[in-house]
C-alpha cells in the first residue's frame, strides 16, 4: 500500500503520463530494425551475461515489461525474444490502451497488459525470468525499495534490467528543472501553457547564454518537441544518480550487479591515447581496482551516456574468470553459438552468404554496439560464421573448416599447421565472445 509521500509522487507522474504517454511513436512502428536494442532486450543476452548459460528455448519464460509506457519497450522484448510469454504493467490506463493496440498490431496477441504499480506487482502472482523497467525507476522516491519490490518477482536466475538517469551527464536539465520548479511551472501538472511559458523562455535568452547552449540549441538547433521538452526540462520527478549511488541500492535490496548493458563502452583503456603505456600508479591502480571502482571511475572521467543502463540479479555464487576458464579446458568440449540476434541480423547473414563479395568486412557496421571496428578477411568470416548460421558447431569442426578454406598462407605458400588454424580461430572466439556476438559453451 502506497504512503502519502509515494501517493503524491505517483500523482504527479501518472498525471503527466496520462496527458502525454510515452514514447510517442506511431503504433505502426515495427521497431524492429535496430539490432541493438534487440540485442540488449534480449533474455539470452541478460542469461549469458550473468551466468554464461545459453538459453535456446523460450518458450516456458515469462518476460515482465515493467512501466511499459505505450508498448515501444514491449514491443522490442517480443520481437527479441520469440516464444515467451510478455508481460506488461503500468500506472497510466492511457498508456496501457496504446501498448495493448502496439502489440496486437504487430501480431502478439498473447502478451498481457495491466494498469499496476511496480508497488503492487506482487498480485500478478508470478515471478519472471527477466524484467525491463525502462526509464521508470529515476522517477521513484526510494530507489532501494523499488529494487526489492522489483526481486521480489524475479525468478532466482532471472535478470532485471534496469536504467537510472546520470546526475553527470544530465546535471544541465536539473538546472532548468530546478529554475522552473521556482518559476512555478512544475506545481500542477506541465501542459500546454507550461510548455508554452518555456518556450518563450529560452527564445527570450541569448543564444550563447549557458543554460541555453547547453539543454536547448547544442548541436540540435532549436528545439520544437512538446514530449521532448516534458521529458527533459519540465519532468515531475525525474531525479539524477551516480554509480556509487546504484551500488549502495544493491547492497540494501540484496542484488547484485551483472554488467552494464553496454559493458563494451565501458571500457577505462579506451579514454587514454596509450592505454598500455600509462604512468605505473594509475595502471596499477586501474587494473586491480574491482569492476565496481572501474566503473565508477569511467563515470567520473566521462559521463557520456544518458542512462546508467544495468542488468543485475539475486547474488550470484562467486563466478570464475571464464575467459580464462574456457581456454584451459580440452577443445573437443568446446561448443560456439552464435547469438540468435545476431544470427537472424538479414544484413549480416547476405554479407555472410554472399560469396562474390572479396573485401573485407567491418563487424561494427553490422553491430555498433561492439563499440570498436573489427575488419575481418573474407576466407575467416565465410569459414566461421557461415556454419554457425545453420547451427552451433564445435570448435574442432570450425577449425577443419578454416584449415580446408586457407589451406596455405598466401605469402610463402606453406601449409597452414592445424594447431596455428586453431589458436588463431581461439583468439578470434576470445575476442567475439567478449563484445557479446558468440557465445560459447563447455560441455563435461
Ligand atoms: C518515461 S516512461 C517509460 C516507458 C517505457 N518503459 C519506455 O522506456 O519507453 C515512464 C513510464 O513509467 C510509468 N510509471 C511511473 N511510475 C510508475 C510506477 N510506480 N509503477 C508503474 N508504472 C510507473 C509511467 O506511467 C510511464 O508510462
Amino acid at each position: 500500500m502506497a504512503s502519502n509521500v509515494d501517493r503524491d509522487y505517483l500523482d504527479k507522474t501518472l498525471q503527466q503520463f496520462e496527458s502525454y504517454p510515452y514514447p510517442d511513436i506511431p503504433i505502426e512502428d515495427p521497431l524492429n530494425k535496430d539490432v541493438e536494442q534487440l540485442y540488449k532486450s534480449s533474455l539470452v543476452t541478460a542469461r549469458y551475461r550473468r551466468d554464461k548459460k545459453i538459453i535456446t528455448d523460450l518458450k516456458n519464460r515469462a518476460i515482465l515489461d515493467v512501466a511499459c509506457g505505450t508498448g515501444a519497450t514491449t514491443l522490442r522484448l517480443a520481437w527479441a525474444n520469440p516464444g515467451a510469454k510478455i508481460v506488461g504493467v503500468d500506472i497510466s490506463p492511457e498508456s496501457i490502451k496504446i501498448a495493448e493496440q502496439r502489440l496486437k498490431h504487430h501480431g502478439f496477441d498473447e502478451a498481457e497488459f495491466q494498469v499496476l504499480a511496480i508497488a503492487d506487482l506482487d498480485q500478478l502472482n508470478q515471478k519472471f525470468d527477466l524484467i525491463n523497467a525502462s526509464d521508470v525507476l529515476y522517477l521513484l522516491p526510494d530507489l532501494a525499495l523499488t529494487l526489492r519490490q522489483l526481486a521480489q518477482v524475479l525468478q532466482s536466475d532471472g535478470v532485471l534490467r534496469g536504467n537510472l538517469h546520470s546526475y553527470y551527464q544530465r546535471f544541465n536539465y536539473y538546472r532548468a528543472q530546478t529554475l522552473f520548479q521556482r518559476m512555478g511551472l512544475m506545481e500542477d501538472n506541465p501542459e500546454e501553457t507550461e510548455l508554452g511559458i518555456a518556450r518563450e523562455f529560452y527564445a527570450a535568452l541569448r543564444d550563447g547564454v549557458n543554460l541555453k547552449a547547453t539543454t536547448w540549441s547544442s548541436g540540435r538547433g532549436e528545439i520544437d518537441n512538446d514530449q521532448w521538452i516534458l521529458m527533459n526540462h519540465l519532468f515531475q520527478n525525474d531525479k539524477g544518480y551516480t554509480l556509487p549511488d546504484l551500488f549502495e541500492a544493491f547492497e540494501q535490496s540484496d542484488l547484485t550487479l551483472v554488467d552494464m548493458v553496454d559493458w563494451q563502452k565501458w571500457d577505462w583503456r579506451k579514454l587514454f591515447k596509450e592505454p598500455d603505456n600509462l604512468p605505473a600508479y594509475l595502471a596499477m591502480g586501474l587494473e586491480n581496482a574491482d569492476r565496481e571502482e572501474q566503473l565508477c571511475f569511467y563515470e567520473l572521467v566521462q559521463p557520456d551516456k544518458r542512462l546508467l543502463d544495468f542488468w543485475c540479479s539475486h547474488p550470484l555464487p562467486s563466478k570464475k574468470d571464464f575467459s580464462e576458464y574456457w581456454l584451459e579446458q580440452s577443445p573437443e568440449n568446446i561448443v560456439v553459438h552464435l547469438h540468435p540476434c545476431v544470427k537472424n541480423f538479414a544484413p549480416f547473414r547476405q554479407a555472410i552468404l554472399d560469396q562474390g563479395k572479396l573485401m573485407p568486412l567491418n563487424l561494427s557496421h553490422c553491430f555498433p554496439f561492439i563499440g570498436q571496428d573489427s575488419w575481418l578477411d573474407r576466407t575467416l568470416l565465410t569459414a566461421f560464421y557461415a556454419p554457425l548460421l545453420d547451427s552451433s558447431q564445435a570448435l574442432e569442426s570450425l577449425v577443419c573448416r578454416y584449415l580446408k578454406a586457407r589451406p596455405c598462407y598466401p605469402g610463402d605458400l606453406t601449409p597452414v599447421k592445424p594447431k596455428e588454424a586453431q589458436d588463431l580461430i581461439m583468439s578470434m572466439i576470445a575476442e567475439q565472445e567478449e563484445w557479446g556476438l558468440i557465445m560459447i559453451e563447455v560441455q563435461d
